[in-house]
């Protein structure tokens, strides 16, 4: 949930304040990630024997020096020059080698307190620091062992254990060998040999100075490789074997959980995989691969093997990642949307000409399509907005496949081990591509032996790496932790699935034509919802003070109404409702007054004279009626002209959520903004939800 950051200078001077610098800019990439306090840890140039001004903040001990700081990033930033300050070191000292690391903490184990932020260490010499993302499962136990061995733990966390462990280790393996030296990477692959749950870890050592090691598994973790002597157009001298070994010159490393921490200093990244341990050392970085021998008490574990990798080219630029004329990514990623959906559909929609038909061409299914159309069941996964989107593109799905498709949330599928066949296509929608439930049902499908597709935005990720095939949904990276610009991409995307899956229907043609053409013209018709925003802006300020919203949706908008309540909700902190309106007589209409405001969504689609009656029910009983409706509609939804009406450009029945939810963001985002609240990073949420 976390993020976490590193950053190598090798053979290039840099000054303190420089290296703080980039690591506190490396953690304010991965702010909208969710955290609750934050650190770093550099090196000190002291000699071993003088001791630093006291502080609680950072330790006094000899190098490396940790600074940590519950609260928000500034407030460590302060700190940290405050602390610099009071101990005398120089700003202006250059490293011409140093390895820093940083750290935005998701508190999981251990509430958010400075001795529970990370670098977490193994004692009072800072022998060896740990930044952690996620959760290590199996801690209780090791604590014990290592308590046993006279270690004293001074944090409630899991990570804790992990440089505690390392220290023990790399003790054990001097008093075995004397002075025959074990590597960092050795003492960090024993480490790694007894821990079991998820995580992404970074090590800083002071019996390594100016190395890190990198390891991983479940969470995300990068590396990016900045050669200073290197002409930046010449991509082809860093292929593996050259990356691998070409020592002496002066080269960056960074670190980070996220590309977006990365892309400002280079494009050319390493995607760090499950089980390796990549150690960076005099500009070098060597990466070993071990299979895992699980528990401290497990068997021995197959020996570690080198691993040669070749970097990739990031592709996402660095203007992408700022807010540009906006105040806030979340409504920058909305209004963004006529673009990313442009993005979505480029190059997969065929025009079709006198000889060709219409089409829709998917690379990633086209050789996967006969196993899904022969499957018997198709089965959508997800979790929140993307099993929102699922469930948007459930009818469509439905209609053009011929195929039954259920519904799954994740979590739920595995509380239940509810039955996935080798007949079943699972589909997986995940943004982030590293949702830990959506993950967990994956390989629970798999192990199954469903087909496992996947819907992500995240190429690497994953989810993308652990099914067998799928689609980008390309729709550029989303910083605001309410998915906006995500979910009508997914949306599209699944849309544009149930075309090619029933690509070979004859019956359906004409209709497969329509959505064709209704693609071809939505973003132009996102372009023209957004034009309400004002008008949703003035909607907020109506309902700025209200304790609940409900909204009422059914067929297409059913998720439409779920997705627009979880918006209101998650980021306007507003407590909200979809309602499938279907049920509205089975419960919901005994919280109907005059007071409650109820959003209904009736625009033209099979449903509408069904919304129209609810509409006629609720306006009996004195609701409170916001009636979003297709335009030219106003009049004949409206009884009396009693309700706020919001017109929206009318598209085909099963694009029509991707209209209709704008308003909607746009409702969330300005009644957060009005409320005071934090849009991009709401309280308690984090964007890529890691952990189960
Ligand atoms: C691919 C290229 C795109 C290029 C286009 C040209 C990538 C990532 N995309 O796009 O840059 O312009 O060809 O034809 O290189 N996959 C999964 N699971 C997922 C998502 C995807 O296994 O969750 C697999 C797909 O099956 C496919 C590959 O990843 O093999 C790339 O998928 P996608 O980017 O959707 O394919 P294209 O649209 O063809
Ligand atoms: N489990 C660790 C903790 O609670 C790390 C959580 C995280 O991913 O930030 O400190
Ligand atoms: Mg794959």
């Amino acid at each position: 949930m976390c993020g976490i950051f590193g950053y190598v200078n090798c053979g290039i001077c840099r000054e303190r304040r420089h290296i703080l610098q980039v690591l506190f800019n490396g953690l304010r990439r991965l702010e909208y990630r969710g955290y609750d306090s934050a650190g770093i840890s550099i090196d000190d140039c002291l000699p071993p024997s003088s001791s630093a001004t006291s502080s609680t903040s950072f330790s006094t001990s000899r190098s490396p020096l940790v600074f940590r700081q519950e609260g928000n990033i500034e407030s460590l930033v302060k700190s940290v020059y405050e602390d610099v300050a009071a101990m005398e070191l120089n700003l202006e000292e250059s490293f011409s080698d140093h390895a820093g690391i940083a750290h935005t903490r998701w508190a999981t184990h251990g509430e958010p307190a400075t001795r529970n932020s990370h670098p977490q260490t193994s004692g009072a010499e800072n022998e060896f620091l740990v930044v952690h993302n996620g959760v290590i499962t199996n801690y209780e136990v090791l604590k014990e062992t290592l308590v046993r061995h006279g270690f004293t733990f001074e944090s409630e966390t899991d990570t804790e254990v992990i440089p505690k462990l390392a220290k023990f280790i790399f003790d054990k393996a001097h008093e075995a060998e004397g002075d025959q030296p074990v590597t960092f990477s050795q003492v960090v692959l024993e480490v790694m040999k007894h821990l079991e749950g998820a995580c992404a870890l970074i090590f800083k050592s002071k019996h390594y100075p100016n190395e890190l090691i990198a390891c991983k598994r479940g969470s995300p973790l990068l590396l990016g490789v900045k050669e200073l002597n290197e002409d930046a157009s010449n991509e082809s001298t860093l292929n593996d074997s050259k990356f691998l070994s070409k020592n002496g010159q002066p080269k960056e490393f960074f670190l980070s959980s996220d590309a977006n921490a990365i892309v400002e200093h280079t494009k050319k990244v390493l995607v760090i995989e499950d089980n390796e341990v990549l150690h960076i050392k005099d500009g070098g970085v060597s990466i070993l691969k071990f299979d895992n021998a699980r528990g401290i008490h497990g068997a021995a574990p197959s020996r570690p093997s080198s691993v040669q990798r070749a970097l990739s080219i990031l592709e996402m630029e660095v203007e992408q990642i700022n807010k540009g004329n906006y105040e806030h990514y979340m409504q920058k990623e909305i209004h963004e949307q006529p673009e990313s959906l442009t993005t979505t559909m480029r190059g997969r929609l065929i025009r079709g000409g006198s000889s060709k038909a219409k089409s829709v061409l998917l690379g990633g299914l086209k050789d996967h399509l006969k196993t899904i159309r022969r499957s018997r069941r198709i089965v959508f996964i997800g979790c929140g907005t993307s099993y929102n989107a699922a469930l948007a593109s459930r009818p469509i799905m439905e209609e053009l496949s011929g195929v039954p498709v259920t519904m799954e949330v994740a979590s739920d599928l595995l509380d239940r081990q509810g039955p996935i066949y080798r007949e079943d296509t699972a589909i997986f929608v995940s943004q982030s591509g590293e949702t830990a439930d959506t993950l967990n049902a994956l390989e629970y499908a798999s192990e199954n032996g469903a087909l496992c597709v996947g819907i992500t935005n995240t190429v690497g990720s994953a989810i993308a790496r652990r099914t067998v095939c799928g689609v980008h949904i390309n729709a550029g990276a989303e910083i605001g932790v309410a998915s906006t610009k995500a979910y009508t991409s997914q949306i599209v995307v699944m849309a544009m699935l149930a075309l090619a899956i029933g690509g070979d229907t004859m019956s359906t043609q004409a209709r497969r034509e329509a959505i064709i053409d209704g693609l071809f013209d939505l973003p132009n018709k996102v372009r023209e919802v957004l034009k309400l925003d004002a008008e949703m802006k003035e909607l907020a300020e109506l309902l700025i003070a209200e304790q609940s919203l409900l909204v009422f949706g059914r067929g297409y908008n059913y998720a439409t109404a779920l997705e627009g309540a979880l918006k209101v909700k998650e980021v306007a902190l507003m407590h909200s409702e979809g309602i499938l309106a279907g049920e509205m007589k089975h419960g919901p209409l005994a919280l109907v007054d005059e007071n409650l405001p109820i959003v209904v969504i009736a625009t033209r689609d099979a449903c509408f004279s069904k919304q129209q009656s609810v509409i006629q029910q609720l306006h009996a009983r004195k609701g409170r009626l916001i009636v979003m409706c297709s335009k030219g509609d106003a009049a004949s939804v409206c009884p009396g002209n009693s309700c706020r009406v919001i017109e929206v450009p009318i598209v085909e029945d099963c694009l029509q959520p991707v209209i209709n939810i704008v308003p909607l963001q746009l409702l969330a985002y300005h009644l957060t903004v009005l409320r005071g609240y934090n849009v991009d990073q709401p309280r308690n949420l984090a964007k890529s939800v890691t952990t189960e």
